[in-house]
């Protein structure tokens, strides 16, 4: 049985792209057949794992040409991944209907979906139309937040489409976990932010990983050598981090 994880959350900048491109390739590492799904006009998870965007089947066509999900899966030397598409930028009026709008990712992947263990899916930071083709054809939702004073900011309208989706498109559809990602060890606002956050979290029912991925400068160079923190530094705080997230994941 695959898993499914989107890994969520609509703020800008508090490491969906990173947490999602490193377990990927983690469980990968971890002997799992993975595909990594980037639904970002952005295209950072794509040009970390140096997929390519130009000539090839992207998610756009996947969506919106009737291509065939093998035909867009580029096989990298880990894992594979469906790369995304400058063109879904502004992907809300290209969905001719609410129907197609919710269901096309989950219908388009269903004949390649038991060909991996986990395919994790990268999501832009909005509550659009990708988010929510993500979350309805997803089983888990990974929820990235940062340890600082806004880091929960808007945690409440991301739980509000989680409950829709669950509601309309996607009974089974559960949380795995909240991430605190960006911790800086030493510093009290971090220790009082997580010492809080089960609390916070008690009105949605949701658990926190065990594990928080550290603040690392590695971490912003890997990406910049596009690489995974794993491949670039295996000893450095968030490598070791996303490592043991891995295991949480596994395990849970
Ligand atoms: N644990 C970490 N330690 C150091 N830097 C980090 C960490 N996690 C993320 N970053 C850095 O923070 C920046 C934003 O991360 P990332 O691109 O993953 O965020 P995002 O939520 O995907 O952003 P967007 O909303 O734009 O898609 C990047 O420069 C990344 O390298
Ligand atoms: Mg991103």
């Amino acid at each position: 049985m695959s898993r499914v994880i989107a890994v969520a959350n609509q703020k800008g900048g508090i490491g969906k792209t990173t947490t999602a491109v490193n377990i990927a390739y983690d469980l990968a590492e971890m002997g799992r057949r993975v595909l990594l799904i980037d639904t970002d006009g952005q295209c950072n998870s794509t040009d970390t794992c140096r997929a390519r965007v130009e000539g090839v089947a992207t998610l756009y066509d996947l969506l919106f040409e009737h291509e065939k999900a093998e035909e867009c899966i580029q096989h990298m030397e880990k894992l594979d991944v469906i790369a995304s598409d400058k063109l879904l930028k502004n992907p809300e009026t290209k969905f001719p209907d609410d129907a197609t709008r919710l269901f096309t990712m989950r219908d388009a992947c269903e004949e390649i979906r038991e060909q991996y263990d986990f395919i994790v899916i990268d999501t832009p930071p909005s509550l659009g139309c990708m988010l929510s083709n993500a979350l309805t054809f997803a089983d888990e939702v990974v929820i990235p937040v940062t340890c600082d004073r806004y880091g929960m900011e808007g945690i409440n309208d991301l739980y509000v489409t989680i409950n829709a989706t669950k509601k309309y498109t996607n009974r089974n559809l559960r949380v795995t976990g909240v991430l605190l990602n960006k911790y800086k060890e030493r510093t009290t606002l971090c220790r009082e932010i997580s010492n809080g956050l089960p609390e916070v979290l008690k009105m949605f029912d949701t658990t926190v990983f065990d594990t928080k991925v550290r603040e690392c400068e590695d971490c912003k160079k890997a990406q910049s050598a596009r690489m995974s923190v794993q491949a670039y530094n295996s000893s450095c705080s968030t490598a070791k981090d996303y490592w043991r997230v891995c295991e949480e994941i596994i395990g849970r």
